[in-house]
């Protein structure tokens, strides 16, 4: 896949760990209401010019592929062998067969339904020949292969009807999105696209589908590369910044001749069902000061079933939008005065200090120390982490009596201050330093999305100084840590195990050893985990945890990443057992929740607002029957409230009724009525939420009911 801005993006974010927590790239729009305002229109396109532009390409694709396909023929086509997972072997032809032919071999079923391979760990299309003996695999749907290949290949189908209608230039892309689907960026000149234009441009996606177009590979120089999309700026300036030594790859399907790394599924004809979600702007590689684009979001499946599922969950999850259900909790707002930094109304207030709470729990258990630390530093200490030549755009920076300083977008340079701050010996360590400082990352007020995107935000943010012999036990004792609060919130989660990129800081043993402790400890934790090869970040090697909720979206916010590099630059040592020699610690940034803010969003979606009783803002709510029991009604409030649970009142005159039904409107975890009986035999009636059932219980008894629900938790 050819896609520029995640390829910088992924280069831009691998700098620190942290970044994953808040600044993953969202593709949507900064100005995504701006299409939105645009009447639907019809785009006076040069029809002749366009359908030149394509001849043009498809007969430089043609000729360029004829060569190529009787260079293959004329090729020896020795005899190769491909080994399947099953440890079976397959016989076949150099330069002839290609994975296809075995799965046709296989089974009939697998072979309709495969759509990409690997050969030797290499994605590669079905159709491609085979150059050698291999290790072969094949990829449905069912598998993360199978879905991302099959959603690239659709930003090619949606890239041709795209330009078949509108004779846009195509630009960034074709891109999958991080989760689901797909998009396409173009330059559209003055057109300005929204949902009236979906319809259009689904009708040209399904006529590209009907058709059934082979995708069809081939190599072509830079040369080629830049003849055939002359008339494209976007691809040509793409292609002058490929390095000189790569293989430039061209796929064709149907009219639509594009620069892609490939690989494709077969054919159009899978991609049945296919719909467009959302329409925004974007900048050409991200920049506002180059072009206007026009970014459209689609997304596809084998069949309209599974369309109509995923379009039904995106609709069960906007009903649960965390920025809906937090109003309508009263939870936290966001003024115009300070965009991106939220406030926490005295109910959100209460859940946001339970889930630091419940943590700082953990610590107290699991051996971290707690520590404050400032929230602005000079910039000589940016220059020092690396943050000023890799950070510096967004952090907030001003200036004090004459010198620059930054308000810290992460806590690590301080606590590596903190370290350094006297002689440690290594009888200190493992030092497990804890922070829930306040951070602050300027992001563009555009990009500011609810509490998942915000400039203000605090994390469950802790370092861990240890020795290189200690790395495996911290990694053990912190994976047992998300598990065990990813478990008490209810979710599932992966792990996966990032080793070293190819450009990577500190010496090749340390990284040997260090991926060795990792994964021990993730064989060890019991879980099931994977290996993103060459994906760890250049300092260091990281596990990768990935989160999914009731709705099955998924997100990540712990982080567990080793770092070489700031125990380095800020020259980090402590004393060994020869008191005469230093050593230097590995450090390991860990969160749990990651931001506060954004963990508090996804938990409130989760739980579809029904937070759990130990979380909850509103625990119980007593309601008098009438005037006569209101007093004792008043006496239960403060005995719960004494007991340090959250409780109100209804001191209204209304119908019981109605009191409760209000009281479950409102999510209270325990509707307590209370009528003369109740008041003479020093009980309440207790209806729990979400099951009907009334039952009399005495005051001691509920108390001892709700310290079971939460004495686990703080
Ligand atoms: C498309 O691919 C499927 C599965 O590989 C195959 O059965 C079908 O014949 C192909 N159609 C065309 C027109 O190539
Ligand atoms: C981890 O488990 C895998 C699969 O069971 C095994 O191949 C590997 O050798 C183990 N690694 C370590 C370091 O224990
Ligand atoms: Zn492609
Ligand atoms: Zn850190």
């Amino acid at each position: 896949m050819l896609c520029a801005l995640s390829f910088a993006l992924r280069r831009y974010y691998s700098f620190h760990p942290a970044l994953f927590l808040l600044s993953k790239p969202s593709f949507s729009s900064p100005l995504g209401l701006f299409s939105a305002f645009t009447m639907a229109s019809s785009h006076p396109k040069d029809e002749a010019y366009l359908n030149q532009v394509i001849e043009k390409r498809i007969k430089l694709f043609q000729s360029l592929q004829s060569q190529q396909q009787s260079h293959l023929l004329s090729l020896p086509h020795d005899p190769l062998k491909v080994t399947l997972p099953d440890g079976s072997v397959k016989e076949g032809k150099k330069w002839v067969s290609t994975p296809m032919d075995i799965a046709q071999g296989i089974s009939k079923s697998l072979a309709a339904n495969a759509l990409i391979s690997s050969v030797n760990g290499v994605l590669w299309d079905m159709n491609r020949p085979l150059e050698g003996d291999c290790e072969l695999k094949i990829f449905t749907f069912d598998s993360d292969e199978g879905r991302d290949t099959f959603w690239h290949s659709s930003a090619h189908i949606l890239g041709q009807s795209l330009e078949s209608i509108y004779g846009c230039k195509l630009c960034i892309g074709p891109c999958t999105t991080r989760g689901e689907g797909f998009y396409y960026d173009a330059f559209y000149g003055d057109l300005g696209l929204n949902e009236d234009h979906f319809k259009q441009i689904e009708s040209g996606a399904l006529k590209a589908v009907a058709e059934k177009q082979p995708f069809e590979r081939i190599e072509v120089t830079r040369e080629q590369a830049l003849e055939m999309f002359s008339e494209n700026n976007f691809k040509v300036e793409i292609i002058n910044d490929l390095p000189a030594d790569k293989t430039i790859t061209v796929y064709r399907c149907g009219p639509l001749v594009d620069l892609c790394r490939g690989p494709h599924i077969p054919n159009t004809s899978f991609a049945k069902a296919f719909a467009c979600m959302k329409a925004s702007s974007a900048y050409w590689r991200g920049n506002k000061d180059r072009e206007s684009l026009q970014r459209v979001y689609g997304i596809s499946f084998p069949d309209q079933k599974r369309l109509k599922e995923y379009i039904r969950q995106i609709e069960e999850a906007k009903k649960y939008d965390h920025r809906l259900l937090g109003t309508k909790q009263e939870l936290f707002f966001c003024h115009p005065l300070s965009p991106g930094s939220w406030f926490f109304l005295p109910h959100g207030t209460r859940i946001y200090n339970k889930l630091m709470g419940f943590i700082r729990n953990e610590y107290w258990k699991r051996g971290y120390e707690e520590v404050k630390s400032p929230n602005m530093y000079n910039m000589n200490l940016w220059e020092t982490s690396g943050h000023a030549a890799n950070y510096k755009e967004n952090m907030f920076l001003f200036e004090i009596e004459k010198q620059e300083f930054g308000l810290k977008p992460m806590n690590c340079p301080g606590h590596c201050l903190m370290f350094q701050h006297r002689v440690r010996s290594y009888r200190e360590l493992p030092l497990r330093m804890a922070d829930f400082g306040v951070l602050h990352r300027n992001e563009a007020s555009g990009a500011l999305t609810g509490l998942t995107r915000v400039r203000r935000f605090q994390q469950d943010d802790a370092h861990i100084f240890c020795r290189e012999s200690q790395v495996k036990e911290e990694v053990k004792g912190v994976l047992e840590f998300i598990d065990y609060a990813y478990t008490v919130f209810g979710f599932t989660y992966d792990l996966k195990l990032s080793t070293r990129p190819e450009k990577y800081l500190g010496d090749l043993e340390t990284w040997n050893r260090a991926e060795a402790a990792l994964t021990e400890a993730l064989n060890q934790s019991g879980k099931p985990w994977q290996i993103n090869e060459g994906d760890g970040a250049f300092y260091g090697p990281k596990i990768d945890i990935s989160v999914s909720d009731a709705l099955n979206r998924k997100f990540q916010c712990a982080t567990l990443q080793l770092d070489f590099q700031l125990p380095e630059r800020f020259k980090l040592e402590y004393s060994a057992e020869d008191e005469a020699k230093r050593e230097k610690p590995v450090m390991i940034h860990r969160a749990i929740l990651g931001s506060v803010e954004r963990m508090f969003a996804i938990l409130l979606e989760h739980y579809k607002g029904k937070w759990p009783f130990w979380l909850s803002p509103r625990q119980a709510i007593v309601c008098p029957v009438s005037e006569k029991s209101q007093q004792y009604a008043m006496q239960v409030r403060d005995w719960i409230h004494e007991a340090g649970y959250y409780v109100d009142v209804d001191m209204t005159d209304r119908k019981i009724q109605k009191k409760i039904r209000e009281a479950q409107l409102a999510q209270y975890n325990f509707i307590l009525v209370v009528g003369e009986e109740e008041m003479n035999t020093k009980k309440v009636s207790v209806r729990v939420r979400d099951s009907g059932d009334f039952s009399g219980m005495s005051i001691e008894d509920l108390l001892n009911h709700f310290q079971a629900e939460t004495e686990v938790f703080h």
